[in-house]
């Protein structure tokens, strides 16, 4: 692998929705590469009842970071490993909120080196006011009724209030 700095870093996810915990993660993602793609998955390895469509996530996200040229979001059919070829990137970002997270998280790291030895996973830590952050939590305090204002950027508290009203 190169020891070159990584042009362009990936950081994949269902994003459903992005919440400020995800968002601190592009920032930092920022530090690593000098372009950022957040990539929306069509197909996520665990199945969740999903609130918003993927072209609603990539909206979102595109509108959130719309101020930022070197941060762009696209989503993706099929594998991540083949998403990153023909992208060119051999770098992918991903969260490590708890202990908890880490089985998944090492399993896919590990199944993705083996497709694409030359991908490389890296983990960051997200600041510590979101390390409780989940969208699948935001998603279900929010169909319960909770404030989820503090979680989510102002683009997806609208669409939150509009989904949860349809
Ligand atoms: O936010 P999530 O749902 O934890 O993200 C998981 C995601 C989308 C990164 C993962 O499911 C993925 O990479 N999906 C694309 C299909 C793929 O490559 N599957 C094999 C993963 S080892």
């Amino acid at each position: 692998m190169s020891a070159l700095p990584a042009r362009t870093a990936v950081y994949p996810g269902s994003f459903d929705p992005i919440t400020r915990g995800h968002e601190d993660l592009v920032y930092r993602s920022l530090r690593l590469a000098e372009q950022v793609v957040v990539a929306v998955a069509h197909t996520a390895t665990q199945k969740k009842a999903a609130l918003f469509s993927v072209e609603e996530r990539v909206e979102m996200i595109r509108e959130i970071f719309a101020h930022e040229p070197r941060i762009e979001c696209v989503s993706f059919q099929g594998l991540l490993v083949d998403f990153c070829r023909n992208r060119g990137a051999n770098l992918v970002v991903r969260g490590l909120r708890a202990v908890s997270d880490f089985e998944y998280e090492f399993q896919m790291a590990q199944m993705n080196q083996e497709l694409s030895p030359d991908l490389e996973t890296v983990f960051l830590t997200p600041d510590v006011n979101y390390a409780f952050l989940s969208a699948s939590l935001v998603r279900e305090v929010a169909r319960l009724g909770g404030d989820v204002t503090a979680f989510v950027s102002p683009p997806v508290l609208e669409r939150m209030q509009r989904a949860l009203d349809r």
